[in-house]
């Protein structure tokens, strides 16, 4: 292609379209999983997922993903992320794992961002840098990290401030393995150079692959620029088995932990609270030692969690408590000022403002009106075998300790339910339900009952 040809080529293309190609065809057998690799989950996230999102946070409004053959689970998350799907069906090398999204490349984009998808930490800023280097004039820009052991890595070569080379560890002579500024493996491509380029790569050296690597080289030889960028190791660790993922999983939890504390919530002890990747805390939440955060957590402001509480799906409004020894799964919703205590688990389930569930309940598949008591061991039997049903508590009722409620079933507002009841039909409000076995009093019968001969205590 001619210099004219180029930047008439460039000129056609929109100002600020970015695609994004994430390579995800790697068959992860050092993870002995049944799962492809980038399924594996960070923070409650597949790692494709992570990766799918920084790039759509750094600007890239194109995705495309790159799978393995078979690999459905992965391209059903990159369609439902936006993104679009091409297979590889031979595994050749990052260059031509690229070139399989060679329908996405053809397109008008500015900017190519190549990502992994077995590397999550990477944040959108640092994508940014990337496309903003290309931007600046530089066709390639690869990022780098100084790696603490860089055995393996490929190498950048850097020459007057500019990348020269990128050479793959097995193809690295002496003097280049003693460099220690490694490739991480993502970099940015000017959209007009992307497909040319990859298309002039071979697969001369030391695994017969064609490496996306190499596309340094190859624009350096046509009088492009090439730059190397500089990350933290701990932010482009890839994951190639468990003890890795365990590995991404403590970088990323100390980010997530970082991050909330820096926005106004207070973790007692913050290296034993582990967070979803989109847990939202509110402003002054307290989060005591030992509370895990599943997916899809919402805390307002001034709610206190207890210590050895588990939270997935729960929305939790202001100034509510919760715990110890909570649960709260999906579906509870606890408005402001109410309270759910020890050993209380919630499912799907409405709790009304300033309602209290103090002590050792199950309450599922309700709805518990403002300002309501349940008292310690009330139990919602929300399930018969076959079919879940719904518990009423009205607002301000008052529902005695050991109760069962028998669902389908609703205590009216105001409502009393005596403790110990099993509660089967609907009580009105402000009645009295009592639903258990008149007590009995038999005066003196215990020293009746011991005098019997055969109770007497036997002498030893
Ligand atoms: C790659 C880089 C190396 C860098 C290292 C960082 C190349 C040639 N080498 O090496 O410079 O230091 O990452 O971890 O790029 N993939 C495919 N199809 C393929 C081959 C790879 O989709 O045919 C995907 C993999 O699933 C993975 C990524 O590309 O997500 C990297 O491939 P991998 O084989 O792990 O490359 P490395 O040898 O680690
Ligand atoms: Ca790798």
């Amino acid at each position: 292609m001619t210099d004219q040809a180029h930047s008439r080529n460039s000129q056609t293309r929109e100002a600020s379209t970015c695609l994004a190609i994430v390579l995800a065809a790697g068959e992860g057998t050092r993870m002995k999983s049944a799962m492809a690799k980038v399924m594996h989950e960070v923070a409650g996230r597949p790692m494709l997922g992570h990766v799918l999102a920084a790039v759509a946070a750094s600007g890239a409004g194109r995705r495309a993903v790159v799978v393995g053959p078979g690999h459905e689970d992965s391209a059903a998350l990159a369609r439902a992320a936006g993104a679009e799907v091409f297979v590889q069906t031979e595994r050749r090398g990052t260059a031509h794992a690229v070139l399989a999204a060679r329908p996405a490349l053809a397109s008008e984009a500015d900017v190519v961002v190549v990502a992994f998808g077995d590397t999550p930490l990477v944040t959108a800023a640092t994508f940014a840098r990337l496309i903003d280097a290309v931007r600046g004039g530089a066709a390639v820009a690869a990022l780098g990290f100084h790696a603490a052991d860089p055995t393996g890595y490929g190498r950048l070569v850097e020459r007057d401030g500019e990348l020269v080379a990128i050479r793959e560890h097995k193809d690295a002579n002496e003097a280049e393995r003693q460099i220690r500024l490694c490739n991480a493996g993502l970099m940015a491509l000017s959209g007009a150079e992307a497909l040319p380029l990859l298309e002039s790569i071979g697969s001369a050296n030391a695994q017969n692959e064609f490496y996306l690597t190499d596309v340094v080289e190859v624009a350096r030889a046509r009088g492009l620029k090439a730059l190397a960028l500089v990350a933290d190791e701990a932010e482009v660790q890839g994951v190639n088995d468990r003890v890795q993922l365990a590995r991404a999983e403590a970088t990323l939890q100390e980010r997530l932990r970082i991050a909330h504390m820096r926005a106004g919530a207070t973790l007692v002890a913050p290296e034993t609270v582990f967070f979803s990747h989109d847990t939202v805390l509110g402003r002054d939440v307290v989060v005591e030692p030992h509370v895990v955060f599943g997916p899809a957590v919402v805390v307002g402001d001034g709610a206190v969690i207890h210590a050895f509480s588990h939270l997935a799906g729960a929305t939790v409004e202001s100034g509510v408590t919760v715990g110890p020894y909570a649960r709260l799964r999906p579906g509870a919703v606890l408005r402001a000022g109410s309270k759910v205590g020890n050993f209380v688990e919630v499912k799907n389930a409405d709790v009304g403002e300033g309602a209290k569930l103090p002590h050792l309940s199950y309450v599922g598949d309700a709805l518990v009106g403002a300002r309501a008591n349940v008292g310690a061991g009330t139990i919602t039997c929300n399930y018969d075998g076959f079919n879940k049903s719904r518990t009423v508590i009205g607002e301000g009722a008052f529902v005695g300790s050991n109760s069962s409620l028998v669902a389908p079933v609703t205590i009216g507002a105001g409502a009393i339910v005596g403790s110990g009841s099993v509660v089967t039909d609907d009580v009105p409000p402000d009645a009295l339900a009592l639903g258990r076995g008149r007590q009995v009093v038999k005066p003196d019968w215990a020293t009746a009952f011991r005098a019997r001969p055969e109770n007497r205590k036997k002498k030893s």
